[in-house]
């Protein structure tokens, strides 16, 4: 079905009376993210619906409560912490986890579930940065490390509140304590006990060692004068979370398209053989090419295809679209990818090309072009 919206903008009306607004509007994310953010809030529907497993946490909070963790959480994303990220935990989880089973894999020629095998190297790496806790689910023998499973499990059994077709059956199936709402409060009880237990033996390590320096999410946490263990058991599944499909969904669609496009693996593979000097963080740094793959695989394949807000006052977005107060209305990353007057006509094409342009110095060098980060 091709629907004609030229402003990139549309209402969905949806049963019971629900209504949805959604836009690939570059123009009005800007709007809703930056200049207009104060009026575009996660809402009481997603809140109620996420805060028996989300808690407060930042996936969860508006106005001040966000602001703090968003101060907080920043510092792990500072050039400093990325770099010791990269260098210790993703390097290790690499050469001592992902590369060896892969390895084996191909030499006995058995099948992976290759999606499977990304998610335990994005959980493993996660927990690492969010709490410095090895859950250790990245093993040859892909075993079910109960904090992980628990964790999936309560991920999907939350998400299935928003798929019912009956908005709130939830609230009576919760209320009654059957069927999925049962299984999701033993789910969600044994990920808050384990993270509970985590948060306990680290405040321990912090009193006996004080001069050490915090580099996970939970010791910056803690030793900001966080000691609430509700509040930053809340802070840290938000994290996991944030970080866990999101990176694994990242690898598993980059590595389907590099299977499907001959062209740009062995391109890739030229750029890791030239590249290949200095410390990893400084090597990555360098592989422009394998950048622009990445944001091109993101761009027709994004890991987060859309997000939702709820307007807190009526409003007019860049576009003209009237927004009236208590609005649902979404941004759409997997639709902004395919927008022809952005992309052109072969955006339906993977190629890493278009982020990138001949640097003017050196021939057959490429210079990194990103997009305004809306677009
Ligand atoms: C390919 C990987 C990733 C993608 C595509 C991605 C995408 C996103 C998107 C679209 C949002 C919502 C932004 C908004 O509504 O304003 C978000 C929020 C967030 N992400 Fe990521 N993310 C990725 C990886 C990660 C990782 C690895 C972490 C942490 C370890 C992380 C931490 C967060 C946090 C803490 C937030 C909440 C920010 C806030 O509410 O202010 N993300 N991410």
């Amino acid at each position: 079905m091709v629907l004609c919206t030229p402003n990139l903008t549309f209402t969905l009306y949806r049963p019971f009376g629900y209504r949805q607004m959604f836009t690939a509007n570059a123009a009005n994310v800007q709007h809703m993210l930056k200049t207009h953010f104060s009026n575009y809030r996660k809402g009481d529907v997603f809140r109620k619906t996420l805060k028996d497993f989300l808690g407060d946490g930042i996936f969860n909070a508006d106005g001040d409560n966000w602001k703090f963790q968003r101060q907080v959480s920043s510092h792990e994303f500072n050039t400093r912490s990325l770099r010791n990220f990269v260098e210790t935990v993703v390097d290790s989880e690499l050469a001592d986890r992902l590369i060896p089973i892969l390895k084996n894999a191909a030499a006995n020629k058995i099948v992976l579930d290759f999606q499977d095998i990304l998610q335990r190297f994005a959980f493993d790496n996660v927990c690492k940065i969010a709490f410095g806790y090895d859950p250790a689910y990245l093993l040859p023998s892909l075993p079910q490390e109960r904090f992980a499973v628990a964790f999936g499990s309560a991920v999907t059994l939350i998400s299935e509140r928003f798929n019912s077709n009956i908005p709130f059956i939830w609230k009576i199936k919760r209320a009654l304590n059957v069927g999925s709402e049962k299984q999701l409060k033993i789910v969600v009880n044994e990920v808050r006990e384990f993270a509970k237990s985590i948060i306990k033996e680290k405040k321990h390590e912090l009193q006996e060692n004080t001069s050490k320096e915090s580099v996970d999410l939970l010791s910056r946490f803690l030793s900001s004068g966080h000691s609430d263990e509700d509040f930053v058991t809340d802070i840290v599944i938000s994290f996991i979370l944030a970080g866990r499909d999101t990176t694994s969904a990242a690898l598993t669609w980059f590595f389907w398209l590099l299977y499907n496009n001959p062209e740009v693996e062995i391109e890739i593979l030229k750029e890791i053989k030239e590249t290949s000097e200095g410390t990893v963080y400084e090597e990555v740094k360098d592989m422009v090419y394998i950048h622009a793959s990445l944001c091109e695989s993101m761009r027709l394949y994004p890991p987060v295809p859309v997000d939702t807000k709820s307007a807190v006052n009526h409003d007019v977005l860049p576009d003209g679209t009237v927004v009236k107060k208590g609005t649902r209305i979404s941004y759409h990353p997997y639709a902004m990818g395919r927008v022809v007057k952005v992309w052109g006509s072969d955006w339906k094409d993977f190629r890493p090309r278009r982020w990138l342009e001949a640097a003017e110095e050196a021939a057959g060098k490429w210079r990194f072009v990103g997009k305004d980060s809306f677009t």
